[in-house]
């Protein structure tokens, strides 16, 4: 009896392993982010494709791999309640159209005044971050670079699109401009830092504001003013082409669920929204102005490929513009934002000794 009870169990178990669990997981993660967007039925039939439900239920178990940033996590939640800490940092201020909040980072082992100015723009991609989980990284990036670090919140989707977004980092610029004397730093020595969607939004928001661009809803005086103060863009595991992104997110099943072609205003708009393409558009004029770019990514990453920081410095190369590429061997999508949140970890020094060349060839040349 027990023997034929193992003979049954084991096709039944098997059977849940390999269909009942990738399905469940996968319609969960549809229900909760979005069904394909095909009309009516065809959308569950696309949600249903087996080739769908695996690629989908690959990519949520990959996620768990987060559960062991759990310690970092307690750290950064402890770091930022302390009102001992406050002495290095200024926190929540209002800045913008949209009433957003930045915090504000000293080095704590320079006399910070006249230090340059870092603005550090957090990932999740276009739909998701909160600059408190960033308070750890920032506090270390002033101290290793000397620097003052602005953290701030910016609107993402649904809350406001990809331009939105755009608009609320030159706005950061703007505050930063307005607000030198008051937290005394070098308001003409900026260096903008990304991380993933953030690396996307940096460079799209330096390319927007050499264009002067209209959508941005900011004096053209002002915005010529404020490109001119960025002195070089240090982009780590970025988004630079949409559409290849897209792609990419094609092969992993997750295209739907991700919040990327819904930020974008849709498919149509991914050539506008790419770095990569308004560079293409640019003028011999407007080159002249695009500042240098150093790209950093990791072999390892399942997010967003290297291949996407390879294809873009081959591009800045090809337009004859300064750019440093690091390809870093086995470092992946999260480690190389939560690696500079604290010395211990494994690939802190790795990762900073290349912001480092960079930021010290960006600040010296200005
Ligand atoms: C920061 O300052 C320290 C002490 O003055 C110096 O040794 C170090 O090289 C500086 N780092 C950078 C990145 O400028
Ligand atoms: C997106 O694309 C559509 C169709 O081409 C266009 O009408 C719309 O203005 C675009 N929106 C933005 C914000 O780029």
């Amino acid at each position: 009896m027990s023997c034929l009870r193992s003979h049954v169990g084991l096709p039944v178990a098997a059977g849940v392993l390999l269909i009942g669990l990738p399905y469940s997981i996968s319609l969960a993660a549809q229900w909760l982010y979005g069904w394909p967007n095909k009309p009516g039925y065809k959308k569950y039939t696309e949600a249903l494709k087996p080739r769908r439900i695996y690629c989908l239920a690959r990519a949520v178990l990959e996620s768990l791999k987060y559960l062991q940033y759990g310690r970092l996590y307690f750290r950064w939640k402890s770091w930022y309640k302390d009102d001992e800490n406050s002495k290095h940092y200024a926190k929540g201020i209002s800045y913008g159209r949209r009433g957003n909040k930045l915090d504000l980072y000293y080095s704590p082992k320079v006399d910070h005044a006249k230090a340059p100015l870092v603005v550090f723009i957090y990932g999740g991609a276009w739909g998701s971050g909160d600059r408190a989980i960033y308070c750890l990284l920032a506090r270390q990036m002033a101290e290793e670079l000397n620097a003052t670090v602005v953290c701030p919140d910016y609107s993402t989707y649904p809350k406001s699109n990809v331009l939105g977004m755009v608009q609320d980092i030159a706005d950061c610029l703007i505050w930063v401009k307005a607000s030198a004397q008051k937290f005394n730093f070098d308001q003409d020595n900026i260096i903008f830092i990304g991380h993933s969607a953030g690396a996307h939004l940096c460079s799209l928001t330096t390319l927007f504001l050499i264009e002067t661009r209209e959508e941005l809803f900011i004096e053209a005086s002002k915005q010529q003013d404020i490109s001119r103060c960025v002195k070089g863009v240090i982009g780590l595991s970025g988004v630079y082409n949409i559409l290849d992104h897209y792609e990419h997110e094609e092969m992993r099943g997750i295209e739907y669920v991700s919040t990327m072609h819904k930020a974008m205003n849709g498919v149509q708009n991914f050539s506008y929204y790419s770095p990569t393409h308004v560079l293409n558009t640019f003028s011999e004029d407007k080159l002249k102005r695009v500042p240098p770019f150093a790209l950093l990514h990791g072999t390892d990453d399942i997010i967003v490929p290297a291949k996407s920081s390879t294809k873009f410095s081959e591009l800045l190369s090809s337009l004859s513009l300064p750019v440093s590429l690091y390809l870093l061997p086995r470092v992946d999508h999260t480690e190389m934002a939560t690696d500079l949140m604290a010395p211990d970890r494994p690939l802190y020094n790795a990762i900073y000794s290349c912001i480092k060349q960079e930021y010290t060839k960006f600040i010296k040349k200005s």
